[in-house]
């Protein structure tokens, strides 16, 4: 429980601060400086800090660094104002753990806050009192590279995540309560609709309706505010039309008033700067009164508040009023933190102690053996059988620099355990080792020789493809998600040796493997998961520990389909055999290769018996009890994801075939079986229109209830409400 406080007391600190505050202080609170950025020599504004014309940083990381810049805001500066360190702790600070998009294919978002609990105590001790996530955008482009940070296509699944990454980061602390030493404040990120950037192109133009808006990209932010998140980041990119830095539309109507955010919004990374560049702001002091007006608090790095701000106070084009009120959010977050009693939150032993602990690394691997997702096991060519021989190959095989995923924060190379690290630990399997060829798929020469030499002793080969952590994350959209031509040429030739082929594929985003999934027997979807990569992927290889991850995110069959995902509309002429003017491509299938939800077993499940206790809903308060029997029909104690989709017939606004609505993580042995049930609230059925509300409709459903989006048993209900229909 942390230590608790008065609100009026908070009020009362910090009117009396502003007070005191001149213009220039006041604005240098809205002020954020990264000190070190793209290789230019570390800057730490030690002037700006005495004259309190920078508020907080990004990018410091360390104990002594940010007491030594604490230093000179507490006892140097007129005031004494203690600074904020910000920093993109997105899957942890020095522990490493898988990055988001493989986190949320445990289904697990239990896992998430655990990861969170550790990713900021270690952040804490490292002097970060912010870390910018999570990120919550809805992707269903694999083009764009951000898909690695985020929790998939679905919003329901997200939101869920959301919710316990901001309890781990931020203490599950209420309204009231200081945020605890081994804590530090989130950010929602990034508002809004980032993830459906034009042809998966980073910063590129977004373009949605607001039904679109409030059925698919806000739920996420709603459970995050909901959830008491501190700060929330504007986007990079115009949504409609207006830079969303300076879209009052979106900052004050949707997230002040509709969704009722009262913490800090912060802008991205020079945006403000940037909607100069966009074509809507004419110069830096239009960009700056506009993105005033429209509600951000902190200057993310174009430092066009702090040069131009005071200029617009003296023309009253800014009130003295708004300014204060941007002030108290940034003061309002140093309170809830104690920096004003305790402006140390840190220092060098604390932060030796807390750092990369064993603790942390077994936690690491837990979340990244359930991260992983079985996509093929032909003839059960995995698990591996004791002292097998395998030949090990492949690019990601044994390359630590290769492997720490997209934002790795003080995350070391060197400490990441490699798939071939892990097998040899595992001491199970007998493995022949060469690297085979590059991340490029360039063949290395002399290994061909080696195999060839030494295949005649192999009984399968274990090749790991797929991306380096450079390949995906901010600004690293690809128009060909498929294995570069060179390491589907070394698949190949791999193949020629007529042994099963075992594929683990790392990598940051989906990718188009039609190629490998037709020739494989076996395929692993092992991501990007950090610290413990090695040790978990070894562990699925050897059956140590039985796969159970689920796809969040589809995998297409070709480029050509994205966006391609599960909750897509039915159209008026839905792909059908009866007739040939339909939805379809002459080339190509409509389903995605694998599907949201997707994942395979070492064991198997089976499901029977779906019940629904009623098949009439008559209010909004009513629910709608539906129950499964679920065994486990194989030899493996197995983790098995159960799914819960419904689909709306009718309503005012054509609604997904299929909107995942629940979904529950059980465990049995073998033969075990148990009743699986789920409540669907009538008040959960409805959606936002276009004009941003939420309807209930009457109506009829189905529910569906499955091991993934596209097998399931249904069963239909009606929901009636009273008066209607
Ligand atoms: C970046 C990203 C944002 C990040 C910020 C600070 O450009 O868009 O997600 O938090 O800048 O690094």
């Amino acid at each position: 429980m942390s230590a608790t406080y008065k609100e009026h007391n908070k009020s009362t600190f910090i009117h009396e601060l502003i007070k005191k505050m001149t213009p220039v202080e006041k604005i240098g609170q809205l002020n954020q400086l990264g000190t070190s950025i793209y290789g230019e020599k570390e800057n730490l504004f030690e002037d700006f800090i005495r004259e309190g014309s920078v508020g907080s940083f990004l990018t410091v990381r360390g104990a002594e660094k940010t007491n030594y810049m604490q230093r000179i805001a507490v006892n140097e500066s007129r005031l004494g104002i203690p600074l904020l360190f910000a920093e993109d702790v997105i899957h942890g600070y020095e522990t490493l753990f898988p990055i988001p998009l493989a986190e949320s294919c445990t289904w697990n978002p239990e896992l998430t806050k655990d990861s969170a609990v550790i990713s900021a105590k270690e952040a804490a001790a490292a002097g970060i009192h912010w870390t910018y996530s999570p990120m919550m955008d809805i992707s269903r482009d694999p083009r764009w590279g951000r898909v690695a940070e985020g929790y998939g296509e679905d919003p329901l699944l997200t939101a869920r995540f959301i919710k316990e990454k901001i309890k781990g980061y931020q203490g599950n602390r209420k309204n009231g309560e200081y945020i605890s030493e081994d804590s530090v404040l989130a950010c929602g990120k990034h508002f809004v609709g980032y993830g459906a950037v034009e042809s998966g192109k980073d910063y590129n133009s977004v373009d949605l309706s607001i039904s679109k808006l409030g059925n698919v990209h806000l739920p996420p932010f709603r459970a995050a505010i909901n959830s008491g998140v501190a700060s929330i980041m504007s986007a990079f990119h115009a949504l409609n039309g207006i830079p969303c830095t300076v879209n009052p539309f979106l900052l004050k109507d949707i997230l002040r008033q509709n969704l009722k955010f009262s913490g800090l919004l912060v802008s991205d990374w020079n945006a403000i700067a940037e909607c100069i560049v966009h074509g809507y702001s004419p110069d830096r002091k239009a960009a700056a009164l506009q993105a005033f007006n429209a509600g951000i608090d902190i200057d993310m790095a174009s430092k066009v508040f702090c040069d131009e701000l005071d200029n617009l106070l003296v023309e009253e084009k800014i009130s003295e009023k708004a300014l204060d009120n941007a002030v108290y959010r940034v003061l309002s977050l140093k309170y809830d933190l104690q920096l004003f009693e305790k402006p140390y939150r840190t220092f060098r032993e604390k932060e030796q102690k807390v750092l990369f602990t064993s603790e942390n690394k077994s936690k690491s691997l837990e979340i990244a053996k359930e991260s992983i997702v079985l996509l093929k096991n032909e003839y059960e060519t995995l698990p591996l059988m004791d002292q097998e021989t395998i030949l090990l190959t492949g690019p990601l095989a044994d390359d630590k620099n290769l492997m720490v995923g997209t934002w790795a924060c003080n995350g070391k190379a060197e400490n990441v355990i490699t798939p071939y690290e892990g097998l040899k630990k595992s001491n199970k399997i007998n493995t022949v080792y060469c690297k085979g060829c590059n991340i490029k798929g360039e063949i290395i020469e002399k290994d061909q020789g080696l195999i060839e030499k030494e295949i005649r002793n192999v009984n399968k080969i274990v090749v790991v493809l797929g991306e380096s952590a450079s390949e995906s994350g901010e600004a690293k959209s690809k128009s060909n998600i498929g294995l570069v031509e060179g390491q589907k040429d070394y698949f190949d030739y791999l193949r020629k040796f007529g042994k099963p082929i075992i594929v683990v594929l790392m990598n940051g985003r989906p990718l188009e493997i039609s190629h490998v999934a037709e020739h494989a027997s076996s395929i692993i979807e092992a991501w990007h998961l950090g610290t413990m990569s090695g040790i978990a992927i070894a562990s699925i290889l050897t059956g140590v520990y039985n796969p159970n991850g689920k796809l969040t995110m589809t995998f297409p069959r070709s480029v050509g389909q994205i966006p391609v995902y599960y909750s897509h509309m039915s159209t008026g002429r839905p792909k059908s055999k009866m007739h040939f003017n339909t939805a379809k491509y002459l080339d190509e299938k409509n389903s995605g290769l694998f599907p949201f939800g997707y994942g395979l077993s070492y064991t198997s499940f089976e499901y029977k018996n779906m019940e629904i206790e009623k098949d009439v809903l008559t209010s909004e308060a009513d629910c709608l009890k539906v129950s499964c029997m679920i065994k486990n029909t194989g030899n493996f104690e197995g983790k098995e994801i159960v799914q819960l989709y419904i689909n709306d017939h009718f309503a005012s606004q054509v609604r997904p075939v299929k909107e995942l609505i629940d979904f529950k993580k059980i465990e049995l042995m073998p033969n075990e079986q148990r009743a699986v049930s789920f409540c669907i609230s009538a008040k959960d059925l409805g959606f936002y229109d276009n004009q941003g509300k939420y309807i209930l409709e009457s109506g009829e459903y189905t529910v569906f209830l499955g091991t993934n989006s596209h097998e399931t048993v249904a069963k239909e209900f009606e929901l009636k409400l009273d008066g209607e229909r």
